[in-house]
């Protein structure tokens, strides 16, 4: 698929066809696309564990979910469940810390105040992107979502991971079933323009370019 196509394509679903797996080749090309995001210092402080086997996603659901909205069942939680594969993202901030006292960074105080944005957290959300854009690519869809923080700790340690690893969200896969699936209502707010979004040389300027240029130049 041409790539802009992916882009203009992907949207978060909610539902999925229980009956038909994500077969092998796409999970491992969605994690090959994983690993060659980008990363601060190239720390690469993340990893990805792969949920197919029910048992394996129902470990997630009991340890990330209450038994209460599990009893309750509502219709989001219903459609994500039916997700045949869940890629848990985990961030490892030690491995920055590390990575950066290393001589070429020379961060050796492994002070956490120079980090005023946890790039550990963005590195494995630009990596759970590309898995996101693979999907579309296949022709399947995907979800991103956050574990409540309350269940965050259990579910890491449900999953095996070390204690210091950090749920950044999950990404679901699988086909979608569209005629259960629905949008979400925050789409309703409406995609801000990039007239809006972008400024031109400094915030407040706003960035007009290709068609909308031209059509304030005719207007
Ligand atoms: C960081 C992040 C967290 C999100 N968490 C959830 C979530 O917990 N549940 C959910 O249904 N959607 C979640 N979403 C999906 C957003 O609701 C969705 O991206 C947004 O409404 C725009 O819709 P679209 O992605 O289909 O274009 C999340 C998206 C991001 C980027």
């Amino acid at each position: 698929m041409e790539f802009g196509e992916v882009v203009r394509r992907r949207r978060m679903v909610r539902a999925y066809d229980p009956d038909r797996p994500v077969p092998e080749e796409v999970v491992t090309r969605a994690l090959e696309h994983a690993t060659r995001s980008p990363s601060a210092g190239f720390s690469q402080g993340w990893d990805f564990v792969v949920l197919t086997t029910e048992q394996e996603r129902e470990r997630f659901w009991s340890a990330a979910t209450s038994a209460e909205a599990r009893e309750r069942m509502d219709p989001w939680l219903r459609g994500v469940r039916s997700a045949p594969c869940l890629v848990v993202c985990l961030s490892d901030k030690e491995a920055y810390l590390e990575r950066y006292a290393e001589p070429d960074k020379g961060r050796a105080d492994r002070d956490e105040a120079h980090w005023p944005v946890p790039y550990w957290d963005v590195d494995t959300g630009m990596a759970a992107l590309l898995m996101l854009l693979t999907a579309v690519d296949e022709g399947l869809g995907g979800l991103f979502f956050g574990v409540p923080v309350e269940h965050g700790a259990q579910t890491v340690a449900a999953l095996g991971a070390p204690a210091g690893r950090r749920i950044v969200g999950v990404v679901a896969m699988g086909y979608a079933a569209s005629d259960r699936d629905r949008r979400s209502p925050s789409l309703r707010r409406g995609r801000r323009p990039v007239s809006e979004v972008a400024h031109r040389g400094a915030y407040g300027r706003p960035w007009v370019g290709g068609e909308v240029r031209r059509e304030v130049e005719q207007g």
